[in-house]
């Protein structure tokens, strides 16, 4: 049996149903903080706290859980304004599902994240090995669990596994409270025909990913014979990346009148301070990662994907992103 925790957020919501399909809707327990979930999930779902350990080994022992996807985390711009429970939660709750893991033998998944490398890392071509000096609590809190995943996986044998996200773009769930967030807010605007003003400038390079990229690394990560992984911290993982404005004119290629206009906040130091490219040559050495998804087929997918799923205020808007590669 599977245990999904943050289920209902940006990863959890397209990675659920891919477990489902794979492994069969009963073995994967889906849960979240909200006593029910948001979107009728098919299949069981348990309201959890992640960093009540009591609840958390109930949910392990009741559903004799051998596998674990620990999703439940507070992203890099909500942690800002409350880092208290940024830390309880990032880091209490993986140490609870880390303890659990070493007692009843439990195979984990655990996002990191490029907020885990700070200013003073190189910002092109990120190493695996590299300095990891964030400054935001939130980056200091994936360095720690990278540190504890690393820790558990040497001195107790844990299975423990993990990558290290960029930042992701997916139609299913809304982000909430991470500085990429701009990236999928773009797509909302356009399609509703709303002028966007975008947190960041936009010559602002930063590693992105489709969600459906990220959910086959997770999955091919897991799939992994554990002899092949020489890294238990946490994987560098890369797809594409591209600036605010790259961004803004790629869909604007396809939703003609698209307008963007840049207000940075305090979102735009945090992004100032994470990596442009990544180096995931050790991905792709050990366990085969490839990436699917550019720019171009990013913007396109997730503008159909988006459309059907909207209300849209204006009739044409579906036929408008029908014109493909408007020049602009
Ligand atoms: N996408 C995340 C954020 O913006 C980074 O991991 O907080």
């Amino acid at each position: 049996m599977i245990l999904v925790t943050g289920a209902t957020g940006q990863v959890g919501s397209d990675l659920v149903p891919a477990l489902r399909a794979l492994q069969g809707a009963d073995r994967v327990v889906a849960s979240g903080r909200r006593v029910v979930p948001s979107s009728p999930t098919r299949g069981r779902y348990e309201s959890l706290d992640v960093t009540d350990l009591a609840q958390l080994e109930t949910l392990v022992r009741r559903y004799e859980i051998q596998t674990i996807y620990h999703l439940a985390g507070m992203l890099s711009a909500r942690g800002e304004q409350q880092p208290e429970r940024c830390w309880q939660v990032n880091v209490g709750g993986l140490q609870n599902v880390l303890n659990l893991a070493q007692r009843y033998h439990l195979k984990v998944f655990w996002p990191s994240s490029i907020a885990a490398f700070g200013p003073s890392t190189p910002k092109f071509q990120t190493p695996q090995d590299t300095v990891q000096a964030p400054t935001t609590l939130y980056g200091i809190t994936k360095v720690t669990g990278e540190l504890l995943c690393q820790y558990y996986a040497q001195q107790f044998g844990v299975d423990v596994r993990s990558l290290r996200l960029p930042g992701l773009v997916s139609y299913r769930a809304q982000p909430g409270g991470g500085t990429t967030d701009f990236a999928v807010e773009m797509f909302y605007a356009a399609l509703q025909n709303r002028p966007y003003t975008c947190f960041v400038q936009p010559d602002t390079r930063l590693p992105m990913m489709y969600m459906p990229d990220a959910v086959e690394a997770i999955l091919q990560l897991m799939r992994a014979r554990p002899e092949v992984l020489s890294v238990r911290s946490s994987y560098n993982l890369a797809a594409v990346s591209f600036s605010a404005q790259e961004l803004a004119t790629e869909i604007r290629r396809r939703v003609p009148g698209f307008t963007c206009r840049y207000q940075p906040d305090f979102r735009q130091a945090i992004a100032n301070s994470w990596p442009v490219t990544i180096d995931d040559s050790r991905a792709r050495q050990d366990w085969g990662w490839q990436p699917v998804y550019g720019l171009s087929n990013l913007v396109k997918e997730m503008l159909q994907q988006l459309a059907s799923r909207l209300p849209l205020p204006q009739a044409d808007c579906r036929q408008k992103i029908e014109f493909e590669e408007v020049s602009c």
